[in-house]
């Protein structure tokens, strides 16, 4: 989703700009801007198409100047156009505008200021907001004052960055519902417990000071590693040599500085040709790295409410399973963006569980804090440290997946899922529901965890002849039983994600209810039957579809391969282990296979078309 990068002093304004786009672009963008203040004008470039269009166009009309804002587009308002592209300025260009989100009432505010004789040139939410900072300034000569005003009178998400001509010494940034972080330069009070206002509180300015903003850490990593989150409802003023930040109630704040310690080599591709490879083939690592993690610390509820999105919500239907066959625990589980609009019936004695991986997905956010207002205790399971939801759960469960940047998750879906089920298997040896046996034999599955992802992941070749001999544009279906229901939902969603073949995922029992009738010969079925106790009855589903022509490649536990030869045209093999275990293994050739499909079809693999790694508006 859309980018921002903001920089004031220290350097040439342009590349910092690009440079830190790129570290935000994995983020999925179909335009690109910058503008740049010269000493006299804001100067802007902008174009639909990739940072490397934006680079040509740069590269033939050159800017330079060291305070500048930079942009990275996800459409919402207005096509993909060069015109749409931010940044976006006021009639006179006094004012540059970035923003991220969506501004709810763009329509009432765009006919106001039209009825005012604004001329608007794009179809953005975003230049609503250039022409009432403007009309404020007129009205205050201040920018702080105009900013202050114009998000009075937005309603919605934003994350905006502004630079005006009339204050060229300053940018300033404001957040709701939208993240946004500074970057103080070295000198400009690194390891201060709050360095902010630093002239104002005494501290000595730096020399050859620089201030930046970004809408995510990634993109400072490589200019600082100071930074500061801003909060909902924060107004802050960066300069070269001082931050100031006002509340929502526009009182001068506080806010901690944090030093980022990861390592900017995480979230680089090594080796390998793809984010997506590199993450899919780090599993086994992300889920040791989990099974030694401290667990979450909360109280066992009564009933638990999952909300989450895209594969966090497939991960949520697995943990419903693991709590209520591992702990006795009844569980629901809600996408997201239904549940913050469903009849507000009371959630006390519940638990909220939000699983995302971003911890910023709007619609999760959303949904936490409404299942607040009913009266849950909200826990989260997040990957992302800082981010909103994991700010606002009242307690958090870290996936310590690592940074995760390609699009469609992989090794975040595994780290929720066993999440999840470590978190299932505590309770219910706490709630006695587990006996002590089963727990520790428990303990010693996990243990053998990554070893068996190990095997489960390796078979490359074998998902690469299959992507070629079979998946020609032709129906896909997924389907399973029990725990491999949502399994297989994870694997169709991640087939049309990134290869953009359709699928379609079922619990092989409905298939008779009516897909089925869309069985015949040519179409591919990928049945998941891993869950043994289910076995007899998803190989009836696959007599089903294979008497009506479909081809069907069978994926088990290495000791039901003859029971599935029999049925099935082609079998997969995964290592033997406790029906619980499996969906953890199971979704890795399923990746895999999404993933040379993918290849094969020449798509961009990390950075989907439509897609977007952190979905930060409704
Ligand atoms: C986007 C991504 C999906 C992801 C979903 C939820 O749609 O493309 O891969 O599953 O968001 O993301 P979250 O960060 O909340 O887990």
């Amino acid at each position: 989703m859309c980018g921002i990068m903001g920089v004031i002093g220290g350097h040439d304004a342009v590349p910092a700009l690009i440079d830190g786009l790129q570290h935000l672009s994995y983020r999925g963008y179909d335009a690109a801007g910058v503008a740049v203040f010269n000493g006299e004008h804001i100067q802007i470039r902008k174009t639909a198409g990739s940072l490397d269009k934006l680079k040509t166009l740069l590269s033939g009309q050159p800017v330079r100047g060291d305070v500048g804002i930079g942009h990275t587009r996800w459409a919402t308002h207005g096509a993909p156009t060069d015109c749409n592209a931010h940044p976006h300025t006021d009639a006179r260009e006094r004012i540059a505008v970035v923003h991220n989100g969506i501004i709810e009432n763009e329509r009432a505010l765009r006919l106001q200021l039209a009825a005012e004789g604004v001329e608007f040139r794009s179809q953005t939410d975003t230049e609503v907001v250039a022409h009432l900072v403007a009309k404020y300034l007129k009205e205050t000569c201040d920018l702080h004052c105009a900013l202050r005003k114009a998000i009075e009178a937005i309603v919605g998400a934003y994350a905006l960055v502004v630079m005006s001509v009339d204050e060229p010494d300053r940018l300033y940034a404001a957040r709701k519902d939208s993240p946004l972080v500074i970057g103080l330069s070295a000198g400009t009070g690194r390891g201060q417990k709050a360095p902010l206002q630093f002239g104002e509180t005494g501290q000595s300015p730096a020399l050859n000071g620089a201030g930046y903003i970004a809408s995510d850490i990634p993109a400072l990593l490589p200019y600082t590693r100071e930074i500061i989150l801003l909060e909902d409802g924060d107004v802050a003023r960066v300069q070269r040599d001082s931050v100031t930040i006002w509340d929502r109630s526009d009182t001068i704040v506080l806010r901690e500085s944090k030093t980022i310690h990861w390592d900017q080599e995480a979230a680089d591709k090594g080796d390998h040709i793809t984010f997506m490879e590199k993450e899919m083939d780090e599993q086994p690592d992300a889920a040791a790295r989990l099974l030694e993690a401290p667990l979450l610390q909360a109280a066992i509820p009564e009933r638990v409410v999952f909300v989450a999105c895209g594969s966090a919500y497939h991960a949520a239907l697995i943990g419903r399973q693991y709590f209520a066959q591992l702990a006795g625990i009844p569980s629901e589980v809600e996408v997201a963006s239904e549940f913050r609009y469903e009849s507000p019936l009371p959630l006390n004695n519940a638990m909220c569980l939000a699983v995302s991986q971003s911890g910023e997905t709007a619609d999760t956010l959303a949904a936490m804090r409404q299942a607040k207002l009913r009266g849950a205790r909200a826990v989260a399971i997040v990957n992302v440290q800082d981010s909103s939801i994991a700010r606002e759960a009242d307690a958090v469960q870290w996936m310590h997946a690592g940074p995760e940047i390609a699009v469609a998750t992989t090794k975040g879906f595994t780290t929720q899922v066993l999440a999840l089920l470590r978190i299932a298997l505590e309770w219910g040896r706490r709630r006695e529901w587990l006996t002590a046996g089963a727990a520790r034999s428990w303990a010693n599955d996990l243990n053998k965890l990554p070893e068996l992802m190990r095997e489960a992941i390796a078979d490359t070749e074998r998902a690469r002849r299959f992507a070629t001999a079979h998946i020609a544009p032709r129906l896909v279906f997924f389907i399973g039983r029990g725990l491999d229901t949502p399994t297989a939902m994870e694997g169709a969603l991640k087939l049309k994600e990134i290869s953009y073949q359709h699928a379609a995922a079922y619990a092989a029992g409905e298939l008779k209810h009516g897909p089925i009738a869309l069985i015949e010969i040519d179409v591919l079925v990928i049945a998941l039957c891993t869950q043994r106790e289910l076995l007899p009855k998803t190989i009836s589903n696959i007599r089903e579809v294979k008497a009506r022509g479909a081809y069907v490649l069978a994926l088990c536990q290495r000791r039901d391969e003859a029971a599935l030869k029999q049925a099935a045209d082609e079998v997969w093999t995964l290592p033997d282990a406790p029906d619980a275990l499996m969906p953890l293994l199971a979704v890795l050739p399923l990746q895999r296979l999404a993933y040379e499909v993918a290849l094969l079809r020449g798509c961009s693999v990390d950075k989907p078309r439509n897609l977007a790694k952190s979905v930060t508006v409704e």
